[in-house]
């Protein structure tokens, strides 16, 4: 069977923000679950990068289109593996396979007489890239409250109206072609309403794709986008046709059910080519706002997984809000369900079990016994989450596949507590230990595979400490739990860090001030003036000698940890390549739990002269970062060069 799912793509005049990273994070763990199954799976994203907007957003900059495209789309590019996104393909509407596929649907709809010249009248909204009608805007601005224009130019023009009936004809023959319900009947009151043509070309800008035989004109950039669902398969890969769900948010559901639909029934596909469902989330407000670069708080999901851990955001993102609902941000919600649900629920169990497997059968697999009620109840309740989970991922529900795989978190939590290994190991009855820890085991490896789609990295490390091998999906195995999983006794379990370390108050005050978004500097009092950098100052050149007495080394930060009475300072061991960590002290705890160093590929002055903070607090280097001291940025040595390797 084969699962084909895509994000909306993104306009290139932002860089990726935790809106886009919510519907990319979601598509990603439908995608993973989807290959747990054993199904051949597509996860498209991608940058949609032509249109009106995209030609401003590059001339404000004063670069060339294509160089801005490259690199905001390199943004998005880069930003995706960092939230654990396993995105099999990347579309960007400026490659040749996009446009040429995108002229071949033009011709494909105007050969079938479904597109004609004429000449547009009415408002535009350059930052919807939106035709409305009179009658749609209100108080002179587009129903989402932007500015529009007045354009009159040459037009193509599709025809749309003549869809209305087959479109709601559609509709009718497949209830489920839009979720959830109310925006279907939002989509079906618009489309009953009646269809005006639309104009899907421009000739005031350039920025676009070429309209065939006609050079003067640019394809509309919805038609544009809507199509790199389609351009993106390569000849081999046409059997994902047609699309499983198109994963968006709200604003845009006009485009891909009514639109998109419309142009391929116009370019001759029949009701079964269409995609097989629309699902319409909700937006985010951050502590409830709305996001905007104008009330600066468009939150950028790198720096809170940098803090807290990607799977922690991709948890929260998901079970926070109920998916296809509004939902809010919280910062204060985000690290207490860290610590509540990530920590105690599922990081303490498996603490736990491992925990007791050391103490009573000597760190490794027991054998499981018979076992009874207790036992039973807690297999049945580990079948019940797996189907409840599946049936709710089924329903595009992640928020209620994660609500019933937590309920078995915590009934496996009682379960230690009822059946209390403790008592039985003082009683002698090691078989009943063995028996109950087994059991336990049982639970904590289900739970790997469970929450993979939404914790890849913590589901990776669970298996890693319960000595279980990676999860390897492969199409035709499926490998979500029908029954408890059974294990052959005698693997050394291994025991490691927990996976969501408690996050106590003061780091929680520090973590809150640090991601918290600051209020636009205009709000703020303004800072007192900087010198204005000299040329003098600028021109102090020193020689590629001097720059040579600089022993710069690639670092890797192997323990951090907070130094009492000093609030900015933290105390680093470093691994350069020698034969024991650098001691490193560095004025870093305003942006930096010491957490979210561990594991850092860093940069580090290696030949500076040792430095005293205080009595017996030496440090022998410095890290490289820039930015003020409550939000810096360390500079960073991507993976490859090994610790000790000189930078220059
Ligand atoms: N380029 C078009 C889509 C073309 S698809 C053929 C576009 N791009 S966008 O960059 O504006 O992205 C919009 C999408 O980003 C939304 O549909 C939604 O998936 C996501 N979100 C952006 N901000 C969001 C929130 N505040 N909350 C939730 N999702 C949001 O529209």
């Amino acid at each position: 069977m084969a699962f084909y799912v895509t994000t909306p793509i993104y306009y290139i005049n932002a860089r990726p923000h935790v809106g886009s990273a919510y519907t990319t994070i979601a598509c990603d763990a439908l995608a993973r679950y989807h290959r747990l199954r054993g199904e051949r799976v597509r996860f498209l994203t991608g940058t949609d990068e032509h249109g009106q907007k995209i030609e401003r957003a590059a001339a404000e900059r004063g670069v060339a289109p294509q160089v801005f495209a490259d690199e905001v789309a390199r943004s998005f590019v880069e930003a995706w593996p960092q939230l654990s996104i396993s995105n099999d393909d990347f579309v960007r509407t400026t490659e040749p396979r996009h446009t040429a596929g995108v002229q071949e649907l033009w011709r494909r709809v105007r050969d079938n007489g479904h597109i004609t010249l004429g000449e547009y009248e009415g408002w535009y909204c350059v930052a919807d890239e939106a035709f409305y009608t009179e009658k749609e805007l209100v108080d002179g601005k587009s129903p989402t409250g932007r500015a529009v224009e007045r354009v009159r130019e040459p037009s193509y023009f599709f025809a749309l109206s003549r869809f209305q009936e087959r479109l709601l004809a559609f509709y009718e023959a497949h209830p489920g072609f839009v979720a959830p319900e109310h925006r279907f009947n939002e989509v079906k009151a618009f489309v009953r309403g009646g269809l005006q043509d639309l104009s899907v070309s421009r000739t005031t800008f350039t920025w676009g794709v070429k309209v065939p035989d006609d050079e003067r004109h640019v394809v509309y950039v919805w038609f544009d986008a809507l199509a790199n669902y389609l351009t993106s398969l390569g000849p081999g890969e046409r059997e994902f046709w047609p699309p499983s769900v198109h994963v968006i948010g709200k604003e845009i559901s006009r485009f891909h059910a009514v639109y998109w639909p419309a142009f391929l029934m116009a370019a001759g596909y029949s009701d079964d080519e269409l995609p097989r469902q629309i699902y319409v989330h909700g937006w985010l407000t951050v502590d409830g706002e709305k996001m905007s670069k104008s009330a600066g708080n468009v939150l950028d999901p790198l720096k809170i997984a940098a803090e807290v851990s990607a799977d922690a955001l991709r948890y929260y993102l998901l079970r926070a809000v109920s998916f296809g609902q509004d939902g809010d941000f919280s910062h204060e919600d985000l690290l207490t369900r860290i610590n509540t649900e990530l920590g105690n629920d599922l990081g303490n169990l498996l603490n736990r079990t491992l925990g007791l497997c050391a103490k009573n059968t000597g760190g490794l697999v027991p054998s499981r016994g018979e076992g009874g009620d207790l036992e039973r109840a807690l297999d049945a309740a580990l079948v019940k989450a797996a189907r409840d989970a599946e049936a709710a991922l089924g329903r595009i529900e992640p928020h209620r596949a994660l609500d019933a795989i937590f309920e078995l978190c915590r009934e496996a939590n009682r379960y230690v507590d009822k059946a209390a290994p403790w008592a039985e190991a003082k009683r002698g009855d090691a078989a009943r230990v063995g028996t109950i820890l087994a059991t336990l085991l049982s639970v904590c490896e289900a739970l790997s595979v469970l929450l993979s789609p939404f914790l890849p990295e913590k589901s990776a490390e669970m298996r890693r400490q319960l000595a279980l091998a990676p999860l390897a999906p492969r199409e035709g195995e499926d490998h979500w739990p029908a029954a408890p999983p059974v294990r052959a006794p005698g693997a050394t379990l291994s025991p490691g860090q927990p996976l969501f370390p408690r996050i106590d108050d003061d780091q929680r005050r520090l973590l809150l001030e640090r991601l918290t978004p600051r209020r636009p500097a205009a709000e703020v009092a303004a800072p007192p003036a900087a010198p204005a950098p000299t040329t003098e100052t600028n021109k102090q050149d020193i020689s590629i000698d001097d720059f040579g007495k600089l022993d710069l080394r690639v670092g890797v930060v192997v323990s951090a940890a907070r130094v009492p009475k000093k609030d900015k300072l933290l105390d680093l061991r470093v691994d350069l390549g020698e034969p024991e960590p650098r001691r490193i002290v560095a004025g870093l705890a305003l942006s930096f739990t010491p957490e979210a160093l561990v594991g850092r590929r860093v940069v580090v002055v290696a030949n500076l002269a040792p430095r005293e903070f205080s009595k017996g607090l030496v440090s022998h280097g410095m890290l490289l970062a820039a930015g003020p001291s409550e939000d810096l940025r360390l500079v960073a040595v991507p993976d490859g060069p090994a610790p000790g390797t000189r930078v220059k």
